[in-house]
């Protein structure tokens, strides 16, 4: 929560065997996308992280897992430095896909942002404090949502409390589905 949006990095694609020729399909204020092969039918994108946070939340061994966490494929390193001032990494992830406007992830989704979004505004003098405090509301809050939505809630809590991190639920595109409609939380933390 910020009131300037951050711009997107600027970078081209990092100079890498995997990356050549590859097709980006997406970019936000630290992390390329592109295309990466499909194996088994299932489709996998490469990230290019330049935040260690996303890095940590993407490869570390206690990284959050389960039914709303993307599916991890491999770990393929460093690969040069960002404008950020920290070293690209390249993580092989599931594709995911932008939520529509209408269906339950949609649903569920919003009602998570505008949730923490209020839980902000509740404790916004807390300055620092107040985004990993207003997770931590909706971690404990029952809301209506799956009991697998209120753990991975918790999860992240866990996780952006160990690695120092704050959530990052309200910019809509954090927030991406599977094929068959599972919300998946893509880009749910960044670095204070
Ligand atoms: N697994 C994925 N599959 C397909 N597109 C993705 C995936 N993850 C992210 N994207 C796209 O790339 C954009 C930037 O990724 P994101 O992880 O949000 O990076 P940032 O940390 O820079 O905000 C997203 O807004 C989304 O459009
Ligand atoms: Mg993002």
């Amino acid at each position: 929560m910020t009131d300037t949006p951050a711009p997107i990095i600027p970078d081209p694609v990092p100079d890498h065997p995997l990356l050549k020729g590859r097709k980006e399909i997406g970019r936000g204020e630290s992390t390329i996308v592109v295309e990466a092969d499909t194996v088994d039918g299932q489709e996998r994108v490469y990230k290019i992280l330049s935040s260690p946070t996303d890095y940590a939340y993407y490869t570390a061994d206690d990284r959050p897992t389960g039914r709303h966490f993307p599916i991890v494929f491999a770990d393929h390193g460093p690969a040069g430095r960002s404008s950020r001032g920290y070293p690209f990494y390249i993580v092989e992830v599931e594709r995911l896909y932008p939520l529509p406007g209408t269906g339950d992830a949609a649903e569920v989704a919003t009602k998570i942002s505008t949730s923490y979004f209020d839980a902000c505004m509740m404790w916004r003098n807390l300055a620092q404090d107040m985004g990993r405090i207003a997770l931590h509301h909706l971690a404990v809050t029952p809301m209506g949502w799956a009991d697998t939505v209120q753990e991975s809630l918790k999860a992240l809590e866990t996780f952006s409390s160990e690695y120092g991190a704050l959530p990052d639920l309200i910019k809509a595109d954090n927030l991406m589905m599977r094929k068959d409609g599972t919300l998946v939380f893509s880009d749910p933390v960044f670095m204070e």
